[in-house]
């Protein structure tokens, strides 16, 4: 199913070595990461080397060698979010989640990363789930916020 899907996307755009940056964001947004097999099969059908390959899926932030979870959670441990109790609400998600900064959920449901500013320092600490902004956040919402999202 998923090497379907892979030569779907592939299928959809010019067979030249210009497209692969979009293509390896179509990857990464129809899977959440981009599997090794889409990687072998660009390489297979678009005689793009292994090495240019990986070099841009690892260049990218918008772009995960590894699985990530449906849900994206960043935590601001910036200078401002800091000081005003960033590592608190961090420990926090880390707990509810039970996982580490960095690590993914087993139920692949949510992915933990720290951030170093959001740049709404005046809100913080902040954090931020997908695209949405939590400010002013206190360990007793971080389970609600979590919990809001399946
Ligand atoms: S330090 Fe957290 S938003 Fe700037």
């Amino acid at each position: 199913m998923e090497a379907e899907k892979v030569d779907e996307i592939i299928d959809r755009h010019p067979a030249k070595q210009e497209v692969l940056i979009q293509l390896l964001l179509d990857m990464q947004n129809e899977f959440n990461w981009i599997p090794k097999q889409a990687i072998l099969r660009i390489n297979e059908r678009l005689q793009i080397p292994l090495s240019q390959i990986y070099r841009v899926a690892s260049f990218y932030k918008a772009m995960s060698l590894t699985p990530r979870g449906k849900h994206i959670v960043n935590v601001c441990l910036g200078t401002a979010c800091h000081v005003r109790g960033g590592p608190r609400i961090m420990d926090k998600v880390e707990e509810s989640l039970k996982i580490k900064a960095g690590k993914t959920t087993q139920d692949m449901k949510f992915t933990l990363e720290r951030v170093n500013c959001l740049g709404c320092c005046a809100l913080g600490p902040v954090i931020v789930v997908d695209k949405d902004y939590y400010g002013n956040v206190t360990t007793a919402k971080v389970k609600e916020i979590l919990e809001s999202y399946d």
